[in-house]
């Protein structure tokens, strides 16, 4: 759902600017010294990028989920390191509060997190429960007004950044797998919080992903989302299916990008006497990628208008994260294969989006793990009938 065309339309205009007069030139320089610049993340910040999906109530824009998807398409016509800057708050990092968070907690943490004042982050992952989110073992144990929390969380994106990690961590002993798990918010500053150094990554430099190990931290009772015990596992579910879908957005703005990276080289590179575009199997990549391109979006913005509905789109977020990460892997595979020999080169963007693109398949999900999900939904409606 577009509220407002026209204001919407200015927000578009406004990133699409910032991108090719901003973002773009200073990609190179972002990869090279894995640091987005300062005066960049100011100008993101002026322009509410950080506050994109909070709710007009507490600072951000409350962007629904068509209007986020198509924001995100734009954004990605950069490096998608800029938009994991953002991510994290629109976000897994920010989006558990607003969806589960008490009045109180609203307050307290989400006009931060809009204005880019705050850096959210959300910590699932550990060494020993990835795909297996629910076995996570970091426990969290109550001690009269306080959880006392030991364990450690890996990969979490913009950790070395985080001002507040929505962290899911078992409050049931008893329990080994989704249940027993609650959801916290846990101030970066709380004593015995400690980040480690960031990950040396294949691709996505400007981005940083870190450990986080907790010992014996102690984060107020008041600090569980919603309130409530046991309620984790569900809320992290609820987050993922939104974020998702905007992973599946992230992945059709990058592939766009290649393509038209695709489409200026071909043009401007001779072989045989002519452009190489002229050439049927250059086209034939061209053609193939804008069909699935096109195919990725539409998916998308069906999930998303579904979504702002009120439907539960679980099964589609998995449907569109699935297909377009996928998508965007082999668009950029035709992207190197039509630059040839300069596409395995660094001074061409295609090297490194073909680099930064290969996350998408993992993170959020794998490939594998959205194939579950779609299959379980399926088989489960498939009952019903
Ligand atoms: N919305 C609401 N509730 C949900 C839900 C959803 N989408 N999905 C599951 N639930 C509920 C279920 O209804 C169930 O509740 P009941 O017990 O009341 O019936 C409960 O949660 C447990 O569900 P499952 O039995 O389906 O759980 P499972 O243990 O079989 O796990 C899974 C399912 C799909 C494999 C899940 O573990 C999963 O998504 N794994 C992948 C984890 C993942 O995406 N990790 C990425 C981390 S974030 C990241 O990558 C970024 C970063 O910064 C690090």
């Amino acid at each position: 759902m577009i509220r407002d065309p026209e204001s919407f339309n200015a927000l578009i205009d406004a990133i699409t600017k910032l991108v090719r007069e901003k973002l773009i030139p200073c990609e190179a320089e972002v990869a090279k010294t894995d640091e987005i610049p300062q005066n960049i993340q100011i100008l993101m910040k002026q322009m509410g990028l950080f506050g994109l999906t909070i709710p007009e109530a507490y600072g951000g824009l409350g962007l629904t989920t068509e209007e986020e998807a198509l924001t995100s398409m734009a954004l990605c016509g950069a490096s998608p390191v800029f938009r994991s800057l953002t991510g994290t708050n629109n976000g897994i990092g920010g989006m558990g509060i607003v969806m589960d968070g008490t009045e109180e907690q609203k307050q307290k943490y989400l006009p931060k997190l809009a204005s880019g004042e705050f850096i959210g982050a959300f910590a699932l992952t550990e060494p020993g429960s990835g795909s297996d989110a629910g076995a996570l073992t970091t426990r969290a144990r109550k001690q009269g007004d306080f959880y006392v929390i030991n364990g450690t969380k890996r990969y979490i994106t913009n950790a070395p950044e985080a001002d507040i990690f929505t962290l899911m961590a078992r409050t049931d002993v008893n329990t080994h797998d989704a249940r027993g798990v609650s959801a916290f918010i846990v101030e970066r500053n709380s004593p015995g919080l400690s980040v480690g150094k960031p990950d040396l990554k294949m691709g996505q430099r400007g981005a940083h992903t870190a450990d986080v190990i907790f010992e014996d931290v102690k984060v107020p009772v008041s600090n569980v989302i919603g309130g409530v015990e046991g309620m984790g596992f569900k809320t992290a579910m609820k987050v993922l299916d939104r974020a998702r879908l905007n992973i599946a957005s992230v992945c059709v703005g990058v592939a766009q990008r290649l393509l038209n990276e695709s489409l200026l080289y071909a043009r401007q590179r001779k072989q045989f006497g002519q452009a190489i575009n002229s050439f049927q199997l250059i086209q034939a990549m061209l053609a193939d990628s804008k069909t699935e391109i096109y195919a990725a979006r539409s998916m998308v913005l069906d999930a998303a208008r579904l979504r702002d509905e009120g439907k539960n789109i679980t099964m589609e977020a998995s449907c569109c994260k699935l297909y377009a990460s996928e998508m965007v892997g082999r668009v950029a595979d035709r992207a190197v294969q039509i630059h040839g020999g300069a596409g395995y080169m660094q001074e061409y963007a295609v090297e490194r989006l073909y680099r930064d693109v290969r996350l998408f398949r993992i993170y959020e999900g794998t490939s594998q793990i959205q194939q579950l999900v779609i299959a379980k939904h399926l088989i489960r409606e498939n009952k019903t009938v």
